[in-house]
C-alpha cells in the first residue's frame, strides 16, 4: 500500500458522474436557477452540469485551504465572494468533492448571506462519507474510504506538491531522477505515475522555474534539490 492512497480519475468518469448528478437532481423534481461553483475544483463539473440540466447562469465563490494537496485542511475561508442578486432564485452550490464538508458549507452560507436566494441547495461528483461532517444535497458517487482524487484538472499542480512532499520528508538530500520516481511510487502508487506519466517532467521543471527545486550535477548525472 502506498504512503498516500491516490485514485487517478478520468475524464470520462467526470462526464459520466455529471451526467448522473444531473439525472439526481431532476429526479427530485427541484430544478435550480443558478449554479454556483465553488472554485476552483467545482469549475469544470459545474459547466457539465449547466450543459446537462440546461442551465445558463453560472457564478463561482472561492473558497481556499491551507496547506495543499493531500494533506489534512487547517482551515477554510472565502478568498471572493459573490456580489449578485440571486432573490427569487434557486441555487445550487457545486464542488467536486465533499472531503470535510467545509468548503460547501462554506460556499453555501456565503450565497445565503450575500444574495437573497430563494433556497440554496448544495451539489459534489463525490462525497467521501466517513470524513465528511456535511452530507450534499446531491452527490453522483459515494465513497467510504479516504483517498485523494487525482481529477484531470489537478494533475500538475498535485503531482508538483506531492514531489515536494515526499522530498521534504523523506530528508534525503540529493535525488537522482530514478530515486524520486521510485519513493513516488512507493509514496503514491503506481497508477498515479502511470497515468499522469507526461506531468511529471512538466513538475520539475515547473519546481526548478519556481526555485522550489535547483538542479546539480552529481558525478556527470542530473540531480535535484530542495531549495532555490
Ligand atoms: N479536495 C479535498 N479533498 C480531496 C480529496 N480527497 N481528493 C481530491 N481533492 C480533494
Amino acid at each position: 500500500m502506498p504512503r498516500v492512497p491516490v485514485k487517478v480519475v478520468k475524464w470520462d468518469e467526470i462526464v459520466a458522474w455529471s451526467r448522473k448528478l444531473a439525472d439526481n437532481i431532476r429526479a427530485s423534481g427541484w430544478t435550480p436557477d443558478v449554479v454556483v461553483a465553488v472554485a476552483r475544483g467545482g469549475y469544470v463539473p459545474a459547466r457539465l452540469l449547466c450543459d446537462f440540466l440546461g442551465v445558463q447562469d453560472l457564478l463561482s465563490v472561492q473558497v481556499v485551504h491551507w496547506p495543499s494537496a493531500a494533506q489534512v485542511a487547517e482551515k477554510a475561508y472565502v478568498k471572493y465572494g459573490l456580489s449578485a442578486d440571486l432573490s427569487g432564485k434557486e441555487v445550487l452550490v457545486m464542488d467536486d468533492i465533499v472531503d470535510t464538508g467545509d468548503s460547501v458549507l462554506l460556499a453555501k452560507e456565503v450565497v445565503e448571506r450575500c444574495c437573497k436566494p430563494k433556497s440554496v441547495r448544495t451539489a459534489a461528483l463525490q462525497v467521501i462519507i466517513s470524513t465528511t461532517k456535511y452530507v450534499p444535497d446531491f452527490y453522483a458517487v459515494e465513497v467510504k474510504d479516504w483517498y485523494w482524487y487525482q481529477y484531470p484538472w489537478t494533475a500538475l499542480e498535485d503531482i508538483s506538491s506531492f514531489i515536494v512532499r515526499m522530498m521534504r520528508e523523506e530528508r534525503q538530500e540529493l535525488w537522482t531522477l530514478d530515486k524520486i520516481v521510485e519513493k513516488f511510487v512507493e509514496w503514491y502508487g503506481n497508477e498515479l505515475l502511470e497515468e499522469r506519466f507526461l506531468y511529471f517532467r512538466e513538475a520539475l521543471e515547473r519546481l526548478k522555474k519556481e526555485g522550489v527545486l535547483r538542479q546539480v550535477n552529481c558525478d556527470g548525472y542530473a540531480c535535484y534539490q530542495l531549495g532555490g
